[in-house]
């Protein structure tokens, strides 16, 4: 038997067999690309700014840009409100409204929206003794309840108070509670009114 026997007999020049072979890019899709490139190169041209560093002036880099933040870790409205539902909600109810017999309120009170500088002293000491607020009178007394907390936390805690429930109060700064700190250093005793309001 010879090879030649094995193939097919059929009338090979009628029959054209498929063939794989490179087709050839359509020239108007070569075309195309040139042109969108040429339009990508002029845009670029002439927005770009050819990487030039002074042109993202004055931010160079993304560690430059960082440092023209405002600084993170000052008053935390989330972190106050936290602080405050764990430790001062307590006695002064989640709301700021006070508890009859407990404590007074912070919601709408004087105190809680006034100088910072008295505030800032009394979870820091704890008051006790007559106090008004709101125009009823509070003969009570409160722990130091916020000599624990870090200057960040009590100053978060403070504006949130300062700042919730329609409290009209200033921002209170972590630099303000370390400078009262610093100031008053040991006070055993929890603050009195009398004492708290010969603080100018
Ligand atoms: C154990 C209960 C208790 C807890 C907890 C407590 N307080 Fe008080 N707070 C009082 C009492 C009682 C008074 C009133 C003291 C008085 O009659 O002299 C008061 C008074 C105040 C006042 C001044 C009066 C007013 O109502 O505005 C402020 C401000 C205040 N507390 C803030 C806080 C903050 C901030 C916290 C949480 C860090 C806190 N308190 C946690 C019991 C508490």
């Amino acid at each position: 038997m010879s090879l030649e026997s094995h193939q097919p007999v059929s009338n090979a020049s009628a029959v054209q067999e498929p063939q794989a072979r490179a087709a050839l890019a359509p020239v108007w899709l070569i075309v195309l690309m040139f042109m969108l490139l040429y339009c990508g190169a002029v845009y670029f041209d002439q927005n770009g700014g050819w990487f030039d560093s002074r042109i993202y002036a004055p931010y160079q880099t993304y560690t430059e840009l960082e440092s023209f933040q405002p600084k993170g870790g000052g008053p935390d409205l989330a972190r106050g409100k936290a602080v405050f539902d764990t430790i001062c909600a307590l006695c002064h109810g989640a709301n700021g409204e006070g508890k009859p017999g407990q404590a007074p309120p912070l919601a709408g009170s004087e105190w809680a929206q006034g100088s910072p500088d008295r505030m800032i002293r009394i979870p820091l000491y704890g008051l006790s003794g007559a106090v008004s607020v709101k125009g009823q009178q509070f003969n009570l007394a409160m722990p130091a309840m916020g000599a624990a907390l870090s200057p960040d936390d009590l100053a978060s805690v403070l504006v949130y108070i300062r700042t919730s429930w329609g409290n009209k109060g200033s921002v209170v700064t972590p630099e303000q509670v370390s400078a009262i700190k610093a100031k008053v250093g040991n006070h055993p005793q929890p603050f009195t009114v009398d004492e708290l309001n010969a603080i100018q």
